[in-house]
């Protein structure tokens, strides 16, 4: 064991203050043992019963401790914010950002050498690693693993996706409250996080495609005893990572983000993919602009088919060989860094050269994809979004993708709902939807409400697509023709709060351009008069929010935690 690990600046210092780092964990009853220069291991959980898809990872953080333990480690679990998208108002994604403040101070203030970073709702494997690149310890990553296959009468239901198409169906007459209730109860049937390829099954995918969690990890249902497998051969590879000094700055380089781009793309996952990669990045001093995640994913078919862009879920992908399938036709297409290192000391085409397919119908090959190249996440620019927007192609309808209609203009999106039942409302399918200030600001907390359902009038009339775009975000699990991330948001100041219902609007996803006809003088003339919104908080955390965070298009992180700021402490004050 090495005497000269990080904790033994705690555990091996002499006098009194050694004293009281190794006494107060000796209430514990580990023994003196565990203070002779082994590897200390921090496990961060984002358990919570509150964060419903990570209540069971204080068992998994059990299989991680076997883990550590078996390989000669000490394994410490502690617990940080747990931002569950499901029950968090007014959204989870205003604490992504406190969980990442938060977990790296925890990370850096501890006697810890290694860490196992415990995830699985959608923030929390981005926050924790965001705060593993910018505390700089070696780290692993372990998600949660998906719910089992949802089952409804006799068909499989995603969870997220589903909720869409039943408040659809509940409000076009053609379900009852009865039936609703049935039907909630059966998209979630086990532990686990969302079993589309929502936000949080993405974000496992991403943590894996930038090699921070072990090959293959990313797809085994929480339900399943090899969840746990993987979980313990992590904790033993986390000892051996500390040994060899293996730590995210190595890992996450710029070709890793460049693989994570592409199989996101592979993958047909999550829009929220974008904003997370770029502010993990961030943490690390890799710049990536919107018009790569365009320019990368171009060249990449989906060849994965899982709903909302496609039919099946997260547990066929398992069985279907999972995500070292989809890297290892990346990788023969000569569409990955395959030399890039990842966490198990090997490159990431070492990884999944024998990846094996064991069905074709859930994960295609480059040759025969599930949809062409091109047709992925698109970032469009414009008089609308000088800054950026997205759309994800695959999730839209097709005959959309290049439409000009009539702005009906909302200033939120309780605006919106207030009036959506109406049979009086004033708008038609070819009408544009704009919801604004639900941006990270402007909310505040950038909001999952982009893919508003459709006006109750125009659904029992049989319509089921319209363009809608908004400054917030949109559920992994979600779809439509939907223009999201719009920058700069409405409320600083950005274009779209100078939309006025009865402006045209001109959306090109082939050329890539979102256009609001209107003239520039026109356009400046209410610009002159336009009022910024009053503040929404004036103290606490949610006004340190509004005063520091960034754009969607940087990522929505803090600009003060932008970068690496390291591991060491500089003073000792016992
Ligand atoms: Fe947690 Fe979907 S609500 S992953």
């Amino acid at each position: 064991m090495s005497a000269h690990n990080r904790s033994q600046a705690w555990f091996g210092a002499e006098g009194r203050s050694g004293m009281v780092y190794r006494s107060w964990v000796l209430n514990q009853g580990y023994g003196p043992k565990m203070f002779d220069g082994r590897p200390v291991i921090g496990i961060a959980t984002t358990w919570s019963e509150l964060a419903p898809c990570n209540a069971h990872l204080h068992r998994v953080a059990e299989a991680v401790k076997r883990g550590v333990w078996q390989a000669g480690g000490f394994p410490l679990e502690f617990p940080t914010l747990a931002t569950g998208e499901s029950l968090m108002r007014p959204t989870a994604m205003l604490y992504r950002n406190l969980l990442a403040m938060e977990a790296e101070e925890l990370m850096r203030a501890n006697p810890l050498d290694g860490l196992v970073l415990l995830s699985g709702c959608d923030k929390t494997t981005p926050g924790l690693l965001m705060a593993a690149a910018s505390v700089d310890l070696p780290a692993v990553m372990v998600t949660g693993g998906p719910m089992l296959s949802g089952k409804y009468e006799g068909r499989d239901v995603g969870s997220g996706t589903e909720v869409w198409k039943l408040e659809a169906e509940f409000k076009a007459g053609r379900m009852t409250q009865d039936q609703i209730r049935v039907a909630e109860g059966c998209m979630a049937r086990s532990d686990g996080h969302c079993m589309t390829m929502g936000t949080a099954s993405t974000m496992a995918c991403m943590a894996e495609a930038l090699g921070m969690q072990l090959p293959g990890s990313a797809s085994w249902p929480a339900a399943d005893a090899r969840r746990y497998e993987v979980a313990q051969e992590a904790g033993v590879r986390i000892v051996s990572m500390v040994q060899e000094d293996l730590r995210p700055h190595t890992i996450m380089e710029r070709a890793a983000f460049e693989n994570a781009i592409r199989t996101n793309a592979a993958i047909g996952g999550s829009t929220n993919a974008i904003i997370h990669l770029t502010a993990i990045a961030g943490r690390l001093g890799v710049a990536l602009s919107l018009d790569e995640f365009d320019q990368l994913a171009r060249a990449v078919p989906t060849l994965v088919n899982l709903m909302p862009s496609g039919r099946f879920l997260m547990e066929d992908f398992c069985y279907a060989g999972g995500l070292p399938v989809v890297m290892r036709e990346l990788a023969e297409a000569g569409l990955l860094n395959a030399g890039q290192l990842t966490v198990t000391g090997k490159s990431v085409g070492e990884n999944v050269a024998e990846a094996v397919c064991w069905n074709r119908e859930v994960i295609r090959t480059i040759a025969e994809p599930f949809q062409p190249r091109g047709t992925g996440t698109a970032v469009l620019r414009g008089n609308l979004c000088p800054d950026g927007a997205v759309i994800k192609q695959s999730a839209a309808s097709s005959e959309l993708m290049n439409h000009r209609g009539r702005a009906v203009v909302f200033d939120s999106p309780e605006a919106y709902h207030a009036v959506s039942d109406s049979d009086d409302l004033d708008i038609e399918a070819s009408d544009v939807i704009v919801v604004r200030y639900a941006g990270p600001k402007g909310y505040p907390g950038m909001p999952e409400v982009s893919n508003v359902a459709l006006p109750t009038k125009l659904l029992k009339q049989g319509v089921t697509d319209m363009v809608r775009i908004c400054d917030g975000r949109m559920s992994g699990t979600g779809f439509g023709t939907v223009v999201l991330h719009v920058a700069p948001e409405a409320a600083v100041g950005g274009p779209l709060a100078l939309v006025e219902t009865g402006d045209i609007i001109k959306l090109d996803v082939p050329a890539r351009s979102l256009q609001l006809e209107v003239p520039d003088e026109e356009l400046a003339r209410r610009k002159a008069s336009w009022v910024p919104p009053e503040p929404r908080a004036r103290s606490g955390y949610t006004w340190l929010y509004t005063q520091h965070v960034m754009q969607a298009d940087a990522g929505a992180d803090f600009d003060f935690l932008q970068g690496t700021r390291g591991h060491d402490v500089p003073r000792d004050s016992h």
